[in-house]
């Protein structure tokens, strides 16, 4: 599996968060590791800068190739592990639950390039593309724009590192939560008091029988899911039975 991580970034700052919670917990237990590296560090001259103008014009700055070039060079050489080298984008791949999964079951690390959202210089990534011992991955986040990689980045580490073994104390939490497992939304969850502010728990939940439950959550999950991402169910319609047909 997936053991460490390394970031490169302007903002090494945004990455204090890894200390924190279950992933924070994970790194002090050596469970995962973070290397976090800020760009600026190969960079050159006076004003240490890492972008330019785009040939061709047009606004914003793109940051520079041999900074990125030196910056990269160094963090995979640093580590002899087979690596794969994430590239936060609006213009990359989707981020899903199965691509997080694949990632988590690899050997090696991920090595993460943050860029700010106007781009790094083409090349660094045909580069890299090149190498036999790098696969060079460009994902999103979503439909939207961020200012830069690192959130996006976060939210990789994150997806990826919890799946990693030993980092979520309970395992069976992680299998029905939603995009996993069944595949469809998560359920709605409850717990005490029974009643508050005049809403209360569905009797189902508190009658003990497991099969009605059973029956109930995978309902609701339907009804969500059908409500709220008609394109998740339409991909799982083929895998459904005559009970869920008739909850829809
Ligand atoms: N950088 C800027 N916007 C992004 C997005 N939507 N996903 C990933 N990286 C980004």
């Amino acid at each position: 599996m997936v053991a460490r991580f390394d970031v490169v970034t302007i903002f090494p700052e945004f990455f204090s968060v890894l200390d924190v919670s279950l992933l924070g917990k994970a790194g002090q237990a050596g469970t995962l590791e973070f290397g976090i590296h800020d760009l600026r560090e190969w960079a050159s001259g006076r004003h240490r800068s890492v972008d330019d103008t785009p040939y061709g014009g047009g606004a914003g700055m793109v940051m520079r190739a041999d900074v990125w070039g030196r910056a990269l060079d160094d963090v995979i050489a640093a580590q002899p592990s087979p690596c794969v080298v994430a590239v936060p984008t609006p213009a990359g791949e989707p981020l899903t639950q199965r691509r997080v999964a694949e990632l988590a079951q690899r050997e090696g690390r991920i090595v993460v390039a943050c860029g700010r959202y106007e781009g790094i210089d083409r090349r660094v990534i045909d580069h890299y593309a090149q190498r036999d011992d790098v696969d060079v991955w460009e994902f999103s986040l979503g439909d939207y724009v961020l200012n830069g990689g690192e959130v996006a980045a976060l939210a990789l580490i994150e997806a990826v590192g919890r799946l990693v073994t030993g980092v979520v104390g309970n395992p069976a939490s992680l299998v029905e939560e939603s995009h996993s497992g069944a595949g469809l939304l998560e359920y709605p969850a409850y717990t005490r008091p029974p009643s508050w502010r005049g809403l209360d728990v569905p009797g189902v939940l508190r009658e003990g029988n497991h099969a009605k439950v059973d029956r109930w959550r995978r309902d609701a999950a339907l009804a969500i899911s059908a409500a709220r991402r008609p394109d998740v169910l339409s991909r799982l319609l083929a895998d459904l039975d005559r009970d869920d047909r008739a909850a829809l």
